[in-house]
């Protein structure tokens, strides 16, 4: 587990862009975190880092997916916020994203934690100051 310390967006995109450097397509992202942590900003930095349009990213709290295309991989992202049990995951096919050879970012991804497969990267933010937030970055068993 390795805490990082962000002291302003541009550093949470920066620890991001770090992460995205180790990705290469199959990975699962889990993001945790209250409303406000940053979430959203941390893909923003990831989307960006691989070569995407930072600017196409918001949190898809109502279609629940967002795709975008970068030059090196796909990143579908998801919001399981408004979600209770999964089943809206399951529907719209969330196993078979997994297997797409991208990467697979999830926000509140506690809410639909048994979907989540093992041994994804664990990102936990914690708002410690209006701008401040530690960043936990680990792996899950
Ligand atoms: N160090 C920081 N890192 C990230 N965001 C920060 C930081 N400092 C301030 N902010 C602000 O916090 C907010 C984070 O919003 P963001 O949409 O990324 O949160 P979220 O965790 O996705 O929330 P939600 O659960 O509602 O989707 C933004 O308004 C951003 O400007
Ligand atoms: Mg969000």
């Amino acid at each position: 587990m390795t805490e990082r310390l962000s002291h302003s967006v541009a550093d949470t995109e920066q620890i991001a862009a770090e992460i995205a450097q180790t990705l290469r397509g199959g990975e699962c992202i889990a993001l945790h975190g209250d409303l406000g942590a940053g979430k959203t900003q941390f893909v923003r930095g990831l989307v960006k880092a691989l070569g995407g349009d930072r600017a196409a990213v918001s949190s898809p709290t109502f279609v629940l997916l967002h795709v975008y295309k970068t030059s090196t991989l796909t990143v579908y992202h998801l919001d399981a916020y408004r979600v209770h049990g999964g089943e809206d995951f399951e529907q719209i096919g969330f196993d078979e994203l997994l297997e797409q050879g991208g990467v697979v970012v999830v926000e509140w991804a506690s809410r639909v934690q048994r979907l989540i497969p093992r041994g994804h990267l664990e990102v936990r933010i914690t708002t410690t100051g209006e701008n401040d937030r530690t960043i936990a970055i680990g792996r899950s068993a």
